[in-house]
């Protein structure tokens, strides 16, 4: 693989259909990705008293977003937004002032709901966020996925063929929409 994604789930539920949607996802993707989860479910809450010296799970979270060269949230809607736990592990990525890790990094955002909205006004929400952070956002394809039972196996398998094909494409272009932001960023550019 030629580039390396860091891709966070938004729930931290057991049965999570997210955290299948996620391993569904890495299945689909095309080859010159590789995928590393970056956890978010032992950092404590975030607040600024914090800055002056992070704690390991923060560090460990900040390194890991420097590191990849592309960041895919797959996230659920809460209460028509982003969950706390996952805006949480975003405000310690963003801090200390000064040292966003999100500046610059190519993202994408996909969730899956059982409802018919699909996650999209957590979207929206996400995209406010990324935008004031500076993070560059896949902006099409968009993503709403109505969880079907049946449509994925635990493992991530997908036995619909339309919506395999569908999920495969958003990860071509994703991988595209990466690949251009890397050479947007690289030096010489503008
Ligand atoms: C939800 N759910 C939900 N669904 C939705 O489409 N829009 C929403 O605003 C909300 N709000 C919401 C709030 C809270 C606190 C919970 C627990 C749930 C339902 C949600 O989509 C469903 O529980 C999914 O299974 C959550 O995704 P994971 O955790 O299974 O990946």
């Amino acid at each position: 693989a030629e580039y390396t994604i860091g891709y966070f789930v938004g729930s931290l539920s057991a049965g999570s259909i997210n955290r299948t949607l996620s391993r569904a996802l890495v299945r689909l993707a095309p080859e010159e990705l590789a995928f590393t989860e970056i956890p978010i479910r032992d950092l404590p809450l975030y607040d600024y008293d914090h800055d002056a010296d992070y704690p390991a799970q923060a560090r460990a979270l900040k390194d890991a977003i420097s590191a990849s060269d592309g960041i895919l949230f797959v996230s659920p809607e809460y209460n028509r937004s982003i969950p706390g736990p996952l805006k949480n592990a975003i405000d310690w990525g963003s801090r200390p002032w000064g040292q966003n890790s999100f500046a610059r990094k190519p993202t994408g955002i996909i969730g899956a709901s059982p409802g018919g909205i699909g996650t999209a006004v957590m979207q929206a929400s996400m995209r406010s966020v990324l935008s004031f952070l500076d993070a560059p956002q896949l902006n099409t394809p968009e993503a709403y996925i109505t969880y079907k039972p049946g449509v994925f196996t635990d493992a991530g398998e997908v036995t619909d063929e339309t919506t395999a094909g569908f999920l495969r494409h958003y990860m071509e272009e994703y991988s595209a929409f990466v690949q251009r932001v890397l050479a947007a960023n690289a030096p010489g550019h503008i």
